[in-house]
């Protein structure tokens, strides 16, 4: 049973709602939503009302694709929403994250941000992602309870889960057993958000609690391909591939199953969670248990979504991880009946869309030599009439980070603070600090499949110039070319 409560503000009573890491993927998509409430429910081919819109009977607005009312998750009056980037203060230090509480005052915090990297980032460094993750976390909740914040909605992914498990996953399972070896220190981090959350409503009846979404795509996405997930990874491969006019090498059988949330959809998702989700126990965000695809399906997603001519192979020599993951997502339904997800295939399109306009300046992990060839690549598949009406996408997404940090980015407690626990200091403009990883050399003979590439979460080696240690190290140690294939299988029972 999902309790809901709804706690509407007022001119007497305004909301500010704290969103950390908002400069991500996630958070960007957050900020879209909430000033474009109803993007993506009227695309082509479903039109309101019709075919392709919401046919669930019992959904609240028939003929919108998310089978809810888009004031959902709508900007409110009264109520006003700060993104933060890490330029905005160094969230392992707790100087910075009470200067930040103290400047905005927030009544609501929706927690995203975190060290998050790719599978060879997470092994090399578990102490790092342990310690920068557990600070992160608990700057903000004990922040958040000290002073009197009404509710917190952390985020946490379904990659924490017992690596020994039975399926579909669900929410009771996540302390059933330790995660994978390869990323725990990310997962017990993340899992003690849990735990956190669940003491400090029990000891000071705080209204903390979480959320658990599989695999996010979508614009604004990790591209590096040294260390994305499978779909960003296969949009930027494909996007070379197309441009080499080469066949297409998809990395293991193709056979894996996995499911995906679009950033959009989590966002709508988060926000309603936010508003109206009312419980200690975490909520999975994700499509239903029939929705997974495989990556062989994925690929030909990715293919599609780029006019992609030539041929698929499959490299088999390459470990394919494991077979599926499949988490459940009956209480979701219960507490939003009859929403309705962006089909995969379409979201796919909207990211190869978002991936090709914006390459030479927004995505991360581009590569210079690349970029009139995707600018042309772009133009040519728009003059074919290939995007439909996603030329006509709001232009805020493409936008810099939303909610307009900049307006304190000279605040005192981050020029005079002497540095974060991780030793950052003051975080700086967002730096590119790594090199441009490379898909040649041995790194690339030897790297796993893309089923066992996309489990973790992502984030572009180097991001925040201000957090150093675990980023810098991570760019060098992933050009080292290391032996993929031996570093991340670990025989039966691995995860990823
Ligand atoms: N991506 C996925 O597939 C996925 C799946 C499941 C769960 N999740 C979870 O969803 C959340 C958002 O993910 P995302 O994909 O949006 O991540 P993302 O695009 O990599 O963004 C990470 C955000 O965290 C901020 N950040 C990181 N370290 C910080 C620090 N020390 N101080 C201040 N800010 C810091 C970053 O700021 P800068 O931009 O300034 O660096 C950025 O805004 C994360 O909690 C992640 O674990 C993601």
């Amino acid at each position: 049973m999902v309790t809901t409560s709804t706690s509407v503000p007022t001119a007497a009573n305004p909301h500010v709602i704290l969103v950390t890491g908002g400069s991500g993927m996630v958070g960007r998509a957050i900020a879209h939503v909430l000033d474009h409430p109803e993007s993506d429910l009227l695309k082509e081919g479903n039109d309101p009302g019709n075919s392709g819109g919401n046919k669930n009977p019992g959904a609240k607005n028939q003929g919108f694709r998310h089978g809810a009312d888009p004031s959902l998750w709508a900007r409110r009056p009264h109520e006003k929403w700060v993104f933060l980037s890490s330029r905005d203060g160094d969230l392992r230090n707790a100087e910075h994250v009470r200067g930040i509480f103290e400047k905005h005052k927030p009544t609501h915090v929706i927690h995203l941000a975190a060290m998050v990297g790719g599978l060879f980032r997470n092994m090399r460094c578990q102490a790092d992602f342990y310690n920068d993750n557990s600070a992160i976390n608990d700057n903000i909740l004990r922040a958040a309870h000290q002073t009197g914040v009404k509710k917190v909605i952390s985020c946490l992914s379904t990659c924490i889960f017992p690596d020994k498990t039975t399926y579909p996953i669900d929410e009771t399972m996540i302390h059933n057993g330790p995660p994978h070896s390869s990323n725990f220190g990310y997962a017990y981090a993340k899992r003690m958000v849990d735990v956190s959350s669940r003491a400090y409503r029990d000891q000071y009846g705080c209204d903390f609690t979480t959320v658990i979404p599989t695999n996010v795509y979508g614009p604004h996405d990790n591209f590096d391909l040294e260390d994305s997930h499978v779909i960003p990874g296969l949009i930027h491969r494909m996007f070379l591939t197309i441009d080499d006019k080469r066949d297409f090498d998809v990395w293991g059988t193709g056979a894996p199953r996995r499911q995906f949330i679009h950033s959009h959809d989590l966002a709508r998702l988060t926000i309603s969670s936010l508003r109206h989700y009312q419980g200690a126990e975490p909520i999975i965000l994700s499509v239903s248990e029939e929705d997974e695809f495989s990556i062989k399906e994925v690929a030909t997603m990715v293919g599609k979504s780029m006019a992609f001519k030539g041929k698929f192979k499959f490299d088999t020599t390459k470990a394919d991880g494991q077979f599926k993951k499949t988490a459940a997502n009956t209480k979701l339904q219960e507490f939003m009946p009859g929403y309705k997800f962006i089909p995969l295939e379409e979201g796919i399109r909207e990211s190869a869309h978002w991936f090709l306009k914006n390459y030479a300046t927004k995505v991360r992990g581009r590569k210079q030599d690349r970029v009139e060839a995707a600018r042309k690549m772009f133009q040519a598949l728009e003059a074919a009439g290939h995007w439909g009406t996603l030329g006509d996408l709001p232009s805020d997404l493409n936008s810099k980070c939303p909610g307009g940090p900049d307006e304190i980015r000279d605040a005192p407690w981050v020029a005079a603070s002497s540095g974060g626990s991780g030793g950052g200091g003051h975080p700086g403009k967002r730096g590119r600090s790594g090199p441009d990883a490379s898909l040649s050399g041995g790194s690339k003979q030897a790297r796993d499949s893309d089923a066992a590439m996309q489990d973790m979460d992502m984030d572009e080696a180097g991001r925040g110039a201000g957090r150093t240690g675990a980023a810098t190290a991570a760019v060098e140690h992933s050009a080292d070319g290391r032996p993929r294939r031996s570093a991340a299988s670990s025989g039966p029972g691995r995860s990823y």
